[in-house]
């Protein structure tokens, strides 16, 4: 015991004497921590590794998270004791406030002998032990036994705690269904980067996720359409032959599954029911919801081209049904998801239908509306009076400013900082997810080797996202969050190659300080990482190492490419003749003149002498396009 008095006070000292300087050489944390001492030594870690903690429920994933990793891959046998003089690793719970790491920080010594977290809170253990096991090598997050490997961690202090409280993922489950598993998942891969919140859309064109009891329709019709395969957006009109039996819903079981299982690892669930636009599923399922005659014809969209003039996807403003159906759904909604909002949509509301409704007309007229963003602003505040009579915080995306903002409204800033901007000004609170940045959906490199979607995010691009724009009252910036959205993602492996390494970049942006931020020291980190995933069979896209390309059509119209990579000391190789570069070949030093007759310009990057980009044909008349056009960076 008084060996444990002398090893805590020691550390005590330790913690107050905290360096704010960089100085952990070899240690790859990611999100940063706030501030990180390395100390001579390493811990070892035993072959009987006995953990001291409290066993209160919210400890259970803290231990077994720290049960499973350090034991499966290394072999040693893990024992959880209550009290103990001696210890490997003691997880401590304030007795006293620690008021600098607030209720998500944790302080986190690795000494020789021991290793000692200290926290206000269980989530503050838990993001202790998720830094604890980045400090293992990275062999740590194997799910099989790993031979040869030294089980050991540098010696160091690390004080860490949140920039926000609202640290966000957004998965679209509507566009294309992903089942519990794979949104247990998902889960579990966000938190070792101390996301805890998981944003879920749950309902769109495409299908509506959630069962609501006293709507069964919205499940039984509205979770299903057409598989087609091909580009989503471009698909052909399903024919009445094909199957409408691709997709799903949680049931309420399932959605209960869920939350608790984001508890216990201490996530919160946003859901999001997006109206009055997207909501074709909610339409097919009960067509009085609209404005317009024919939605009864109406199915679920599967994908295929919209053809606007033909299909409304709007809930009807001026029917008193579509309130009483959002009663219904936001009742049964309120109920399952304990956290503290609920996610109205808002967005992208085609309003064209509306211009020909009689209904709508009179609802002008008897409410004074001026404009269709009025129409949408009067649901807005219409729905966010639902939303709190459910003792819930109502939320919506940027456009629900239009027409005016609902007088408690948090909003989602999404098309730029401009929405979340504004919203801050009037005194609002926000969330900033900025297509500019916080995209996932968007391709992590250049159109000619991703997948085609709107637009490119590379990761350096989202390294640069700071929630916080110079000009607002940061207290109103809740946070920050990055959305995937899934018109294009089909399944779990795709899904990862969109989120990984981008979603690291963004847990810096929502965890680290700003001033402890840097881009060559993050990608430095991020490599290390990608280790990590490819231990734990994690995709992800490589695209960081391939180059970007400029095309410039000179006055003589020669063609020049100007070629840049995001990662420092990748020397770029390039052919003009159709056959496959290597180191052999010509090594970009300055933009390159396309020579007359050529057809395909292919580069692949190296570091050294390994290749570590994949290999590009770009075509010359691509650069052409784009030197008309535009480029991508
Ligand atoms: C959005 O991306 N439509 C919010």
């Amino acid at each position: 015991m008084k060996k444990l008095v002398v090893l805590l006070c020691c550390s005590v000292i330790a913690f107050h004497s905290f360096s704010q300087t960089k100085s952990d050489g070899g240690i790859a944390i990611i999100p940063e921590p706030v501030a990180i001492t390395k100390k001579a030594g390493e811990y070892v870690l035993p072959k009987k590794v006995i953990i001291v903690s409290s066993t209160q429920p919210e400890m259970k994933q803290v231990i077994a998270l720290l049960r499973d990793r350090l034991s499966i891959p290394t072999g040693s046998k893990v024992t959880v004791l209550n009290s103990s003089a001696v210890a490997s690793i003691r997880l401590i719970l304030n007795q006293k406030n620690d008021t600098l790491i607030g209720s998500e920080g944790y302080r986190l010594a690795v000494t020789k002998k021991g290793v000692f977290i200290r926290a206000n809170e269980p989530a503050g253990l838990y993001y202790g032990a998720q830094t604890l096991v980045q400090l293992f090598p990275k062999e740590i997050v194997s799910s099989t036994l790993v031979k040869n490997v030294r089980w050991v961690s540098p010696c160091a202090l690390i004080t860490d705690y949140p920039r926000f409280k609202w640290r966000g993922l957004m998965f679209d489950v509507s566009r294309h269904f992903f089942t519990k598993p794979e949104v247990k998942q998902f889960i579990d891969n966000m938190v070792k980067y101390k996301y805890n919140l998981l944003h879920m859309h749950l309902t769109d064109d495409e299908g509506w996720r959630i069962e609501i009891k006293s709507l069964p329709r919205l499940t039984t019709v509205g979770a299903y359409n057409v598989k087609k395969v091909g580009y989503f957006g471009t698909f052909s009109v399903p024919g009445p032959d094909e199957p409408r039996t691709y997709g799903g819903f949680y049931t309420q079981d399932d959605i209960r599954e869920i939350v608790q299982y984001a508890k216990e690892r201490f996530v919160d669930i946003l859901p999001e029911i997006d109206v009055p636009g997207h909501s074709q599923a909610a339409v097919v399922a009960y067509p009085d919801l609209s404005c317009t005659p024919g939605a009864d014809k109406y199915q679920v969209r599967s994908g295929e081209r919209r053809n606007k003039d033909t299909i409304d996807n709007t809930l009807c403003p001026a029917n008193e049904n579509v309130y009483v159906f959002l009663d219904k759904v936001i009742t049964e909604v309120a109920q399952l998801f304990p956290f503290g909002y609920i996610h109205m949509g808002g967005d992208e509301c085609d309003k064209r239908y509306w211009k020909n409704s009689a209904a709508i007309t009179a609802l002008m007229q008897r409410e004074n509306l001026k404009t269709y963003e009025e129409v949408q602003s009067y649901f807005e505040k219409r729905v966010e009076k639902i939303v709190e009579s459910k003792g819930k915080k109502f939320m919506g995306w940027d456009e629900i400013l239009e027409g005016g903002l609902a007088p408690d409204a948090i909003v989602m800033s999404w098309r730029g900082m401009k929405g979340g901007i504004e919203a801050a000004k009037m005194g609002h609170q926000v969330v900033m997810s900025p297509t500019t940045y916080a995209y996932l959906d968007y391709m992590n490199g250049d159109p000619i080797i991703e997948p085609h979607v709107y637009e490119t995010l590379r990761l350096s691009k989202t390294y640069e996202f700071d929630p916080v724009p110079d000009s607002v009252d940061a207290k109103l910036i809740i946070g920050g969050q990055a959305n995937l959205w899934t018109e294009q993602v089909t399944n779990v492996r795709h899904l990862e190659y969109m989120v990984w390494p981008r979603a690291l970049a963004i847990a810096e942006a929502v965890w680290s300080p700003r001033s402890r931020r840097n881009w060559d020291d993050f990608f430095s980190r991020v490599e290390k990482h990608l280790g990590r995933f490819d231990i734990t069979e994690t995709k992800y896209a490589p695209s960081v190492y391939d180059p970007s390309f400029t095309a410039h059509a000179a006055a003589d119209s020669v063609l020049h490419v100007e070629l840049n990579t995001e990662v420092k000391g990748l020397d770029i190789y390039y052919s003009f003749d159709n056959s496959f570069p290597d180191k052999f070949y010509p090594k970009y030093t300055e933009p390159l003149t396309v020579p007359k007759d050529a057809v395909m310009l292919k580069v692949i990057t190296y570091r050294g002498d390994k290749p570590v980009g994949r290999m590009i044909a770009m075509p010359v008349d691509e650069l052409k396009k784009r030197a008309r056009k535009r480029n991508y960076d």
